[in-house]
């Protein structure tokens, strides 16, 4: 599914560059290589980031815990 229409950046881009560090649209727009345009897409990106996020925090004790 794409979260930005304008320079077609997909979940799972958006997921990986979470996974590498990305905060913040900005940063998921630097992860990929490209710039905002329109900027209507920051919202859901947001929200994919936040979700995200936690679902990365969440798993982190089990793997710790794995050791
Ligand atoms: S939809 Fe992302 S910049 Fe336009």
């Amino acid at each position: 599914m794409y979260i930005c229409i304008c320079r077609a950046i997909r979940d799972r881009e958006v997921d990986a560059a979470v996974r590498a560090g990305a905060r913040r649209p900005v940063d998921v727009f630097r992860a990929c290589g490209k710039s905002p345009q329109c900027g209507s897409c920051a919202g859901d990106m947001r929200e994919r980031i936040a979700e995200t996020s936690a679902r990365e925090q969440a798993a982190q004790p089990a793997m710790l815990a794995a050791d």
